[in-house]
Formats: C-alpha cells, structure tokens, sequence
C-alpha cells in the first residue's frame, strides 16, 4: 500500500450550503476538485484515524466515481472501516440511521438531492456527524476554513474494490464493508407503522401510486410497499434509480411530478398519491383531487401522531423551519407543546432531536421527519399517513378538511424565481433589509404592515445564534410574507417567496390558494420590487 501525498492549493468557492456542498457535475469533476474539499471535510471534522464512516449516495452520475475517490482519500487518512451502499446507493434517512445504528462516527452523502443529475446536472457532497444528522454550522465553518488553506490531500495508490458485492474487502488499512442498503432502513420502519394495519389496508382495496422519479427510493418503496405491504405490482412507479433520473428534476413538485398531480385530480385516481426526490428524504402526498401542503402534512402529522404505532405516546414538541407554515404552530397550541421555529435546513432539527424536545418536524420544502433518523424522511412520512388512514378509516381530503375545520387553514403558497442575477439577488435582500425599520405602518396591495425583521435563530440547547435566515414582513391581518436566497442552487441565485394567510371558516376552505394568496402576493412584489428587479412576469416554479 502506498499513500500518495499530493501537492494542491485551495479552490474558492467550496463553501457548504443548506444541506453540504452543491456544484455543478462538470465542476465537481474537475481535477482536484473533490480531492480538495474531501481532505477539507476530513480534516475540518478533526480527522478519521481510527474512525469508521458511512458512505453512500442517490446513485446520480459520477456517484461510483466519486465514491472510489473518497474511499482511498479515507483509507490513505487511516479511516478504520467505511460502511458502503451496495453500487454506492443510499437513500440519505437510510444513511443516517446507517450511521447511527453503527454508531459510526459520521458519514459522507453524496446527493444533489431534487436538483437534476447527469454530466449537465448537479452533484453535491455532505457530512453528516455522529447523531446520523447533517454537520452542524461550527462544523461546517471548520470545514469551509480548511478549504481555503489547503496545501495538499492524501489519497491512496491503489484501486477501491467494485461496490456491487455484498460484504468485507481490504483498501489499504481500511475494512471496506459493502451492505445492503434497503435491509436496515426496513426494520427500522417496522417499529414505527404498524405493517400489519396498512397490509390489511392494502388488502382491502386501498389504492396507492408512489412515484419515485428514477431516483434512490424506487427499491426501498418497492420492499417495503410491494413487498412487506403486499401493495400490488405497480404501485411504485418508474422504481429503477437512474444516474440522470430520466432526464428530469427529482423534485416532486407540481412542476416535476406534474404526471402524479395529474392523475390525482383525474377521474383514474386511486386514493393516494405520493412521490419522493433524488435521495429520497422529501415528500408529497396527494389524496383524491386534493394535494397536501407539506407544511399541512406536518400539521396533519402531528395532530395524529398518537394513531401511529411508534409514536403511540403522542406528541412532545414540534419544530418548523421559519417559512414553513404556522399550520404546525396551531397545533402544537392546542395540544399545550413547545413548537419550535428553526432557520431553513435540517441541520438545525438536530440539537432539538438530540435533546428530545420534539417528536416531529418539518420544512414547506416538502420535508417531515422525527427522531427515528436525523434527516428528513420521504417514505417514512408516506408510511405515516398510510398508517394514519388506516387507523382512522378515512380518506385523505376528509382528514385534511377535518384538520381545517378544527385549527382552521393556513392557504400557503411558494414562488421562486430561478436562475436570476446573483448581484440582483443581492441587492434585492440588502434593500429589502434596510428597508425593514420603516415598513411597519405602511400598506402595499391593501396590506398594512405590522412588524418585519431578518429571522436570527438561537439554538434553545447550545444557544448558538445564526443571523439573517430570511426577511419576514407580517401583515395587520395576520398574513406574511417570507423573502430569502436559496442555499442549494448551482446557478445563479434563486428567491424564494413563502406567502400565507390564516383562514378560519371552513366554508372558506375550497379555495384555490393562489387566488386566496393574491393580496398577499401583490403586497410581497410591491415590497421587494421583484418583478421591477429581476424583470420576471411570473415565478418559474409555484408550490
Ligand atoms: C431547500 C429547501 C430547504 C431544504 C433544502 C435541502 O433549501 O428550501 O427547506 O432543507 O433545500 O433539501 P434552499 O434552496 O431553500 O436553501
Ligand atoms: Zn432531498
């Protein structure tokens, strides 16, 4: 074995986003590139000697590459054991329970998660500490530090095994361990839903469409849905996990999954509908000519937790990021909980996961999870509501306009605008912030402003503070407006606009929120001036 010291000098730009470091393919391939920031990532988490790691990703092109690249980068830095996907696939929930069940000491995730793939997409790459959950900021900045004052990388001379053989290869000093990667993500799941319930379920004519885009769910919702369910063949739709999933964006969205949304206001409807993305912690569920709100979900979830096997016990807390929804908060009022309000991101769920303080938790990004994992959980929240349904006996609208009837409806909707100039971007959120002392008082669309500022989050269990997590204007009449740069986005700069406002009569709970949302996004383009700015008519992407 030789380990091969190569000289290097640092690449600007690595800094890890939201959820790790995302770049274009083409740049993540560049020579020296993943080099560079994987011997950043392993030195900024203070080393490997000794440690073993979990690694895998959604299997988008360049994943096996790549993989190769890491596992002799952490053989040549004297990892002790690595823990791989077989052919480098795992799902990220899977990967964190991975880790935490293994109790290794972290894991390296490779995912662009609903971004595109292929040699034109993107590729990303995050490390996930010991509790299964994504790097903490500190981490993160330690990581980013090491990236800008590189001098060299270690990697080893020699071949990392293939990754499709089940079972223990040498690299190195370092045991290469390849494991199924569906097996321990079922068990898991077993604990939590009642299988035998929803297989009674599906037996008695229940009908599901799960959609997993090509992407890494297609085998995990195959076992568990076709297989330990007993859910007819076809249920899991385009099931095969394909380096460019298709040719399309793994988000499902209705933009992306606009073929499920189809059906599911079509007269062929079956009685649920839902979809994961590229590495499979999102999620959406659609019922019968209804679409759920992944910030409703989280409410829905929530309010009828206590139905679920696993969390027979009931509701502790519950956690949202910022734009997400107040759905949650209304709740977690009346069930007496703490509800907490986290910036974007699921780093920031961890601390609270860790600590207990919350049983569920979620993001308007289509994102739900609970302590189980310390990620977000696609098919686990889809495994949820099925027991859910089962345990109630009724569809998905009832359940959902129930749920209105009792903490009334929080319309809400998202528009990005993709792909815009990065210095308009900018200037759009400095203006936007300056601005913020001499909003209140004033009215735009008929809207008067009561309060507005720039969301600074203080970690309740570490008292870490982040600052300026997004721009929130709240309306007299309770509605609110939510400005903020996306932290995932390889082109450009992408904004995000949360829009909602509260509705209490149900016999206002059939409307289209778009239409009940217009005075709320007229106020919003008012204030920031966006279409002004960036010289967009319309969103490119709606949620
Ligand atoms: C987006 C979502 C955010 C989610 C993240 C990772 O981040 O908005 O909720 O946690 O992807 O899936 P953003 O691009 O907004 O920074
Ligand atoms: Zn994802």
């Amino acid at each position: 074995m030789s380990v091969a010291t190569v000289s290097t000098a640092p690449i600007a730009g690595q800094k890890p986003g939201t959820s790790g470091l995302r770049k274009k393919t083409a740049v993540f391939r560049q020579p020296g590139y993943l080099e560079n920031y994987v011997q950043a990532v392993i030195e900024g988490v203070g080393g490997v000697e000794g440690r073993t790691l979990v690694v895998g990703g959604d299997g988008r092109f360049f994943n096996d590459q790549a993989i190769a690249i890491i596992l002799r980068m952490l053989a040549a830095n004297g990892a002790e054991r690595a823990i791989v996907g077989q052919n480098g696939m795992l799902s990220t929930p899977a990967a964190s329970n991975l880790i935490r069940k293994r109790k290794a000491f972290g894991g390296l995730v490779l995912s662009a998660s609903h971004n595109p793939g292929g040699e034109d997409g993107d590729f990303g790459l995050k490390f996930n500490i010991a509790n299964g959950g994504p790097a903490p900021e500190s981490t993160t900045d330690a990581i980013f530090a090491r990236t800008t004052a590189l001098t060299e990388y270690r990697i080893l001379d020699e071949n990392a095994p293939a990754l499709g053989t089940l079972g223990e290869s040498r690299l190195g000093g370092m045991i290469v361990e390849i494991v199924d990667p569906v097996a321990d993500y079922v068990t898991l799941m077993q604990t939590l839903v009642d299988f035998d319930r929803i297989s009674k379920l599906f037996a008695s004519g229940f009908t599901l469409r799960f959609d997993a885009m090509h992407a890494v769910t297609g085998p995990y919702a195959k076992a568990i849905l076709e297989g330990a369910l007993g859910a007819p063949a076809g249920t899991v739709i385009n099931a095969t996990p394909l380096p460019d999933f298709g040719g399309h964006h793994p988000d499902p969205n209705p933009v992306h999954a606009a073929e499920l949304f189809r059906l599911m206001f079509s007269a062929e409807a079956p009685d649920m509908g839902a979809a994961s993305d590229g590495d499979g912690d999102r999620n959406i569920v659609l019922g019968r000519g209804i679409s759920v709100s992944p910030s409703d979900s989280l409410a829905v979830l929530a309010a009828n937790i206590h139905h679920t096997k696993g969390y027979a016990g009931g509701l502790k807390g519950i956690a949202r990021s910022m734009p997400t929804s107040r759905a949650a908060d209304r709740v977690a009022e009346k069930r007496g909980v703490e509800l907490f309000e986290t910036p974007t991101g699921w780093k920031f769920f961890g601390n609270l996961l860790d600590a207990g303080r919350v049983t569920i938790c979620g993001e308007e990004s289509a994102g739900t999870g609970s302590a189980h994992v310390r990620e977000k959980d696609g098919l686990w929240a889809i495994l949820l509501w099925l027991d859910i349904i089962a345990a109630r006996g009724e569809p998905i609208a009832a359940i959902l306009k129930e749920h209105w009837k009792t903490y009334g409806r929080d319309y809400y909707t998202r528009h990005d605008y993709e792909g815009i100039d990065i210095a308009t971007g900018d200037r759009l959120m400095a203006d936007l912030r300056t601005s913020l002392a001499s909003l209140p008082g004033k009215t735009f669309a008929g809207l008067t402003v009561k309060a507005a500022d720039d969301f600074a989050y203080q970690d309740p269990t570490d008292q870490s503070v982040t600052r300026q997590q997004g721009v929130r204007v709240l309306f007299a009449n309770g509605a609110r407006a939510v400005f903020r740069l996306s932290g995932t986005g390889t082109e450009g700069a992408t904004l995000r606009v949360y829009l909602e406002t509260f509705e209490s009569d149900p016999s206002r709970h059939d409307h289209d929120p778009q239409e009940m949302l217009s005075d709320v996004i007229a106020a919003a383009d008012a204030i920031a001036g966006i279409r002004e700015r960036t010289g967009r008519t319309a969103p490119d992407v709606i949620t």
